[in-house]
């Protein structure tokens, strides 16, 4: 069974307890009554110098002092001539006293006491023993000692008292152990709460971090090695903490790199197959025709021409789309340096038209211009006519029989917007977007039939966004709106 540190702590210290308290009742209940024994002993032995020393022969003179020893320590004194004859015994004399003092008589000492002490004298200074007294039933611890001028003195003292009192004592230490116990568990059980606590909750927070989970704090209280450890622990959080999310940032970059290069890659492959795609009618116009006239060289100077013409007309295509693209591709590698200049947009409309004038005429086109009086704006120049002019374009290949074409200037909150309208069929909602992407056609057969490559939108884009202005296109009634915005001046 796995047992947590707090039960473990608590169990042993109880244990210890447990241990001493069983430990100091056994040493007591074993040594309790010898060390009380020892200490009476050493009482007796110590009263009975004390009496030799003052012992002149004379029981009376020292009647005083022996009645002392008698009364505060409970002793029996008996002082017996060399022939074993009492001279003197406390206990007959309190008995015999009475009220009135009467001389000391001579007592005969039983037999067998008289041979017990013949026996035991000769065995030393002091000798002791414990003695049953048969009529009392009783013990005595009993000193027999021989006193300096020759006579016998016997200390008796009862042992039955110091039974007894050893088995109140050990009585008692077995209730204040069990209260020690008791209380030590209490006190053991709160200090091992206490210890352990923090220990559990540093684990707790370390279970957390092993789960990347670094939110959790420890509330460092201390400044022992629970609290360094406490601080320890933080600061690995923390550092694991910026150490993962800054991993995890880098794998998050790496992976939109990846992807990035990913639709970069797609976008190449598909740009190549429309580049491909987009020549390929072109090249083989060209190398039909080319034949054609090779074969036919000796027909009429008529069809000579056409064929010359139709080779003549796809290079020019051809020419056009590779200059679309290099310019397009300059936009969007982000090479585009503009310079720009600030300039009067109704002179650059002006302007603008007045090229345009011979090709609205030839197609009958009714071309309105509106303009909000002089307004000055900032850009590159040359790229905003590139931009009107694709707007134009568009407006022209895509106008229907009403022939109308609409530009429009117009001045609000600093950005001057300028629009290409023409009447026409509105583009369908989901191509809306997708016709600022390169080679993206609404209708391709007649996109082909006035030469689009689907990429004019796209330069728009790139010059816009390298403005960083906006653009856009919305459907009208009876027609499509461009329109895009310059800063104003
Ligand atoms: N004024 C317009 N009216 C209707 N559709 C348009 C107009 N301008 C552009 N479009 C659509 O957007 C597509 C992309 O235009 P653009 O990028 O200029 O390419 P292109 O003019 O070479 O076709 C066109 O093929 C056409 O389908
Ligand atoms: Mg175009």
């Amino acid at each position: 069974m796995k047992l947590s540190l707090r039960t473990r702590l608590f169990l042993g210290m109880s244990g210890l307890i447990v241990f001493f308290v069983a430990f100091s009742l056994v040493l007591n209940s074993q040594f309790l009554g010898r060390y009380y024994i020892g200490q009476k002993r050493a009482l007796l032995i110590e009263s009975a110098e004390m009496i030799n020393n003052l012992y002149q022969g004379d029981p009376e003179s020292i009647a005083i002092e022996l009645e002392g020893l008698e009364r505060n320590r409970g002793i029996n004194i008996s002082i017996l001539s060399p022939e074993f004859e009492m001279k003197y015994n406390s206990s007959f004399r309190l008995f015999s006293q009475g009220h009135e003092r009467r001389p000391f008589e001579r007592l005969p000492l039983t037999p067998p006491m008289a041979v017990y002490l013949q026996e035991n004298l000769s065995k030393g200074d002091y000798v002791t023993d414990v003695v049953t007294d048969p009529r009392l039933k009783t013990n005595f611890l009993t000193l027999a000692a021989r006193l300096r001028n020759g006579e016998i003195l016997v200390l008796n003292t009862p042992i039955a008292a110091i039974n007894e009192s050893t088995a109140i004592a050990s009585r008692f230490f077995l209730f204040t152990g069990f209260i020690t116990i008791a209380l030590g568990g209490i006190a053991v059980f709160l200090f091992a709460n206490r210890f352990t606590k923090p220990i559990l909750e540093l684990n707790d927070i370390a279970q957390e971090m092993s789960k990347l989970n670094f939110s959790r704090k420890y509330p460092v209280q201390s400044e022992d090695e629970v609290g360094q450890l406490g601080q320890s622990i933080n600061s690995l959080s923390d550092q694991l903490d910026k150490a993962i999310s800054e991993l995890k940032e880098a794998n998050e970059k790496l992976k939109e790199d990846i992807e990035r290069e990913r639709r970069i890659d797609k976008m190449r492959k598909e740009f190549i197959s429309n580049v491909s795609h987009e020549l390929k009618t072109p090249i083989a116009l060209i190398q039909g025709y080319a034949e054609g006239l090779k074969l036919n060289v000796n027909e009429d100077e008529e069809s000579r021409n056409f064929y010359c013409d139709v080779i003549m007309d796809e290079a020019d295509k051809m020419n056009r789309l590779v200059k679309d693209l290099l310019n397009l591709s300059q936009i969007e590698a982000g090479y585009l340096k503009l310079e720009k200049t600030d300039f009067d947009i109704s002179a650059f409309i002006d302007n603008v038209m007045e090229k345009y004038r011979p090709i609205f005429t030839e197609k009958g086109i009714d071309l309105v211009v509106k303009k909000d009086g002089n307004l000055v704006v900032h850009g590159d120049v040359v790229r905003i006519e590139q931009v009107l002019v694709n707007y134009l374009n568009n407006a022209v290949n895509h106008v229907d029989d009403n022939r109308r074409i609409e530009v429009a200037v117009t001045s609000r909150k600093g950005k001057v917007r300028i629009s290409v309208f023409n009447s026409g069929r509105p583009i369908p909602g989901d191509s809306l977007d997708k016709i600022w992407t390169s080679f993206y056609k609404v209708d391709k057969a007649r996109t082909r039939a006035y030469g689009g490559y689907g990429l004019g939108l796209s330069v728009v884009r790139g010059i816009m966004e390298a403005h960083g202005n906006a653009y856009g296109v919305e459907n009208k009634d009876n027609g499509v709106l461009f329109w895009f915005e310059i800063d104003e001046v």
